[in-house]
């Protein structure tokens, strides 16, 4: 009675339809509780990368809430998704990422199964009522790829992985995500709700606040911002330009400085962003004055194009805001960050446990590999037991030092509702709405 009453409470926690915002869709356990009932098991999720998974066996595990599935790559070159509990007595299978010898093995009494997920052992099996294959396979997940990631959908009959991600395979497969290798992923647990994480890096609108410096040479107002049925894209404002915020007279405006102090932000403070080359490159250009009449942006992306086609990357279908500036994606619910011509700076987010008040938070580096080129081998998960041991570069370090503070805010009891700014937070707005639209079925969101 107690959880139904916590459920009629959680109705009011819906966002559609109003500018104001209920706290506890941030801090309620009975509003986590209807996510993992309600929306994780009905989304295409990004489970891993498919470079990850390069052979027969290799296996990654993805987990969420209480939800496990195991991703393996079969003889036959395909991918095949397990739930991760064997058929005897539950045990979860699998933990982490590794290969297997040709068969996966129950640790607790030693039954096994192919890579299709076939029961190939039982041990005493005479003494089991007889049933059918299917009854001792391990149970099967839909699982696709796009763009090099690997999305897995707990539900039975999900609709295609292109449908659900539309627009985005049009609007993001330009870069060419799927020549994309891993270069770095660092993993912790973050303490804010997992919607407070996706929400401070869906906008732009706290650059100012957050982020002042970036200010001296992108113009936070220039962002553009573009809600579709599910996901969302903002992005844009890659010529070097300082905000009109700063009050600076553009005559003013030093376009070597411009130009430094994009490099060093893009390459310093966001490492990861950029990969050796690129870094290489840029580097050199920071050495070599503007040749008269060029401006920042201009000398920029030049710099850019001729570095990749120095490499035999193929930009010249990319345009050049693409080059400059990038877009910023959000793979609904939990994957997002800025894909620029070259590579993705990607945040993956889901909650932790059921407490809604932490969540555990990841950063993806990707490169882009020109054919010829050797990938970089896959890395491996660095493992962050407390976020503040590892410096994960001046700007994400700000956005984590947020988190405590928000979530801390949010559960002041009896606090005003919250409110979103209309342009610069549309993102956010989508991206709840689209929530409801799964925990409420009331269609809010398109
Ligand atoms: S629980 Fe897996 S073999 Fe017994
Ligand atoms: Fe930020």
């Amino acid at each position: 009675m107690a959880m139904l009453d916590e459920r009629t409470a959680t109705d009011l926690l819906r966002c559609a339809g109003t500018d104001v915002i209920p706290r506890g869709r941030f801090t309620s356990p009975a509003f986590l509780e209807l996510e993992y009932e309600r929306l994780w098991p009905r989304v295409w999720q990004v489970a891993c990368r498919e470079e990850e998974l390069a052979g027969p066996g290799d296996f990654v595990e993805y987990a969420i809430g209480d939800r496990s599935v195991v991703v393996v790559r079969t003889p036959a070159g395909e991918l095949a998704a397990f739930r991760n509990t064997c058929p005897h007595r539950g045990t979860r299978l699998l933990d982490g990422c590794g290969r297997v010898d040709g068969e996966i093995r129950c640790r607790f009494h030693g039954w096994r199964w192919d890579l299709e997920g076939r029961s190939t052992f039982v041990l005493d099996e005479h003494e089991f009522p007889a049933a059918p294959p299917e009854e001792l396979a391990l149970g099967r997940c839909a699982v696709d790829t796009w763009g090099g990631f690997v999305f897995v959908h707990f539900g039975s009959d999900p609709e295609p992985l292109l449908d659900y991600l539309h627009p985005l395979p049009e609007r993001i497969g330009p870069y060419r995500p799927e020549r994309m290798r891993l270069t770095g992923r660092t993993a912790t647990v973050v303490p804010a709700n997992w919607k407070v994480v996706v929400d401070a890096f869906n906008e732009g609108y706290h650059l100012a606040a957050t982020h002042p410096e970036l200010l001296r040479w992108k113009d936070d107002t220039a962002l553009r911002y573009e809600v579709f049925e599910t996901h969302t894209i903002y992005g844009g404002a890659g010529d070097p330009a300082p905000s009109p915020r700063l009050g600076l007279d553009p005559e003013d405006v030093d376009q070597n400085e411009l130009l430094a102090l994009k490099i060093r932000d893009l390459v310093e403070n966001l490492p990861g962003y950029f990969g050796p080359d690129d870094v290489a490159a840029l580097e050199e250009v920071l050495r070599a004055p503007l040749p008269e009449g060029v401006t920042a942006g201009q000398f920029y992306l030049a710099r850019r194009r001729s570095g990749a086609a120095a490499r035999g990357l193929d930009w010249a279908h990319l345009s050049d805001d693409q080059v400059l500036g990038g877009d910023d994606p959000l793979i609904f619910p939990s994957v997002l960050g800025p894909a620029v011509a070259g590579g993705w700076f990607a945040y993956r987010c889901r909650p932790n446990g059921d407490d809604p008040h932490s969540s555990i938070f990841e950063l993806w580096t990707l490169q882009e590999v020109a054919p010829g080129e050797d990938p970089p081998p896959v890395p491996p998960v660095r493992w962050v037991a407390d976020w503040h041991d590892h410096d994960w570069g001046q700007v994400v370090n700000q956005d984590l030092a947020n988190f405590g503070a928000i979530q801390r805010g949010l559960r002041v009891p009896d606090g005003p509702p919250l409110r979103w700014n209309r342009r610069q937070e549309m993102c956010v707005r989508r991206f709840h709405e689209v929530i409801d639209r799964y925990l409420f079925g009331d269609g809010a969101g398109g």
